[in-house]
């Protein structure tokens, strides 16, 4: 009977084990080394055991403790660069006596230069809000994981810290903040992830001032701090060395690092977002990045013999929509509003060089931002300017609807992130679509189709906009088609603006027009789409030239 009691006793206590739940956030990987943020909902004693070959773990951590609900860092130190880890946790009740085992997660350290990897990128989750929605965002997760990318970036607007900026307080921040880590939990034990700040993370220095401590600012970003492991200076990282009051330290905010052919660098559009600190939401040279992380920027990007470059920001100069037309202006682009007076060493005696001017000198290949919450991507200077659209609008137009004419190319609507394929020849950037199951329709919308592709190296720069995404449209017509002379498109509804390209499939635009009249009698025979953009929809069409 005792005998019963006591196995009945141990099935109790590792059904408790087996039911606890944990998550483990990668963070800073770097070339020798890997941080797990670690939570158990539950007083835990654990292991980490680890290898380089999947089911073989012949290293082990100490016996570690943890107290339910608080996130631990742990640095794994001492690997080897170019590696693939695999590891598991071993953890039981504290005090108990068997181990249970995590399954199996993997992650790689920093490449060496001339490897092939991925890497993903999403922006505005919103799931704080109206905007964001759980089971969406769940898939494009799922969809990252998919990728294998050694790691994944999110550009802001996470956590939502900035509603009740004023009067929100620190236990409402460290609820926003452990709120999103579930979500992360599912992809992030093996994807380690950086974080880029949104002006929506409300870390700026408007609010900074508002009586310290007890601020939007110093709050958010302890608890950021306290639950999301974000790089600081090291050997393997650069970026900001400030160490702020109220136990905030290192903000972790801006930094920079090299991962095979491609260098990272990661700006806070927020933190010193207005010259003199007094303005909410800065607008013109009002906005700044802040003399320091210029310099910084500056000196990484000139200093770096990289391949490829990019950069992120929430987006650029904080506040307004759109990304080359802002690009031009103010800080970024170094002229007045009017587009054409160029003032910037007035306004930035000393500084040199605006920053669009930086990024082109350096050989900056792709800039990325959120913000509008579409895709879209432009070109200028030979810079790619991407924005990344979001990752659960289960709408898929949030973004079009508002923002879409803020830009000037290739907007298109659709959820989901960015995968960015790269490799010693080129890098192959594609916009990964979300559908929720109940979206998907066989043939026209799928989970995971590609709604755009382009790639930047040798290869000669495209755009391809991929057939999956052809949706026909009843109020559009193109007569005739197949076609070898002119093409006219009806559309049977009011519009007060249309503009018209055509691309090859190499993607390639080759004809561009206002009028719904497309001349194609000197295109070579073959495949092509027509790009519709009708006020701010824009839809593509198959067509076909014989000659
Ligand atoms: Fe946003």
């Amino acid at each position: 009977m005792k005998y019963a009691r006591k196995i009945l006793l141990l099935w109790g206590i590792s059904f408790l084990v087996n039911a606890q739940k944990f998550s483990v956030i990668l963070g800073r990987p770097t070339d020798k080394s890997m941080t797990l943020s670690v939570l158990f909902d539950q007083n835990i004693e654990y292991q980490i055991e680890y290898g380089t070959q999947s089911g073989s773990y012949p290293n082990k951590t100490s016996l570690l403790s943890e107290s339910a609900n608080i996130p631990k860092e742990f640095d794994l130190e001492g690997l080897s660069k170019n590696t693939r880890y695999f590891y598991r946790l071993q953890y039981r009740l504290k005090g108990g006596t068997s181990f249970t085992a995590s399954p199996e997660y993997n992650f790689m350290t920093a490449r060496d230069p001339g490897a092939s990897f991925v890497f993903t990128v999403e922006a505005d989750e919103h799931l704080y809000d109206k905007k964001g929605v759980d089971n969406m965002y769940r898939i494009c997760l799922e969809n990252q994981l998919k990728d294998k990318p050694d790691f994944m970036l999110s550009l802001g607007d996470t956590f939502g810290d900035d509603h009740n900026a004023t009067t929100i307080t620190s236990t409402e921040l460290k609820t926003l903040h452990a709120n999103y880590r579930p979500f992360l939990a599912n992809i992030c034990h093996s994807v380690p992830f950086y974080f880029c700040m949104g002006n929506h993370e409300g870390e700026n220095n408007y609010y900074i001032k508002q009586s310290p401590p007890n601020n939007l600012t110093v709050q958010a970003t302890l608890w950021r701090k306290y639950y999301y492991p974000n790089p600081s200076p090291n050997a393997f990282y650069s970026g900001n060395q400030e160490v702020e009051d109220y136990g905030v330290g290192n903000p972790e905010n801006y930094y920079a690092w090299t991962w095979g052919d491609a260098l990272f660098v990661v700006l806070d559009a927020y933190r010193y977002q207005s010259v003199d600190g007094s303005s909410e939401k800065p607008k013109s040279w009002d906005w700044t990045l802040g003399k320091k992380q210029y310099d910084w920027m500056r000196a990484t990007l000139e200093g770096s013999k990289a391949k490829y470059k990019f950069v992120f920001a929430h987006h650029i100069r904080g506040q307004d929509r759109g990304a080359i037309t802002n690009a031009k202006l103010y800080e970024w682009g170094g002229y007045e509003g009017d587009g054409k007076t160029y003032s910037f060493d007035k306004n930035r005696p000393g500084w040199g060089k605006p920053i669009h001017q930086v990024f082109k000198d350096s050989g900056v290949s792709i800039f990325f931002q959120g913000h509008d919450h579409l895709f879209a991507k432009e070109d200028l200077d030979g810079i790619a300017y991407q924005e990344v659209p979001m990752p659960s609008d289960s709408t898929y137009e949030i973004g079009m609807l508002a923002n879409a004419d803020a830009y000037t190319a290739n907007q298109l609507r659709g959820t989901g992130h960015i995968r960015v394929a790269v490799n010693p020849e080129s890098v192959k950037v594609d916009f990964v679509r979300a559908y929720l199951p109940a979206d998907v329709k066989i043939g026209v919308r799928q989970n995971q189709e590609i709604g755009f592709t382009y790639t930047l190296g040798k290869a000669a720069p495209s755009n391809v906009v991929l057939a999956n995404q052809l949706e026909p449209k009843e109020w559009l017509t193109i007569i005739p088609n197949p076609s070898n002379d002119l093409i006219r498109i009806q559309i049977n509804r009011n519009y007060q603006k249309a503009t018209f390209s055509v691309y090859n499939q190499l993607g390639a635009c080759v004809l561009k027009s206002d009028t719904p009249e497309l001349q194609v009698k000197n295109l070579p025979e073959g495949s092509y789409v027509i790009s519709a953009e009708i006020d701010q929809e824009i839809t593509h069409q198959k067509i076909l030239i014989k000659h």
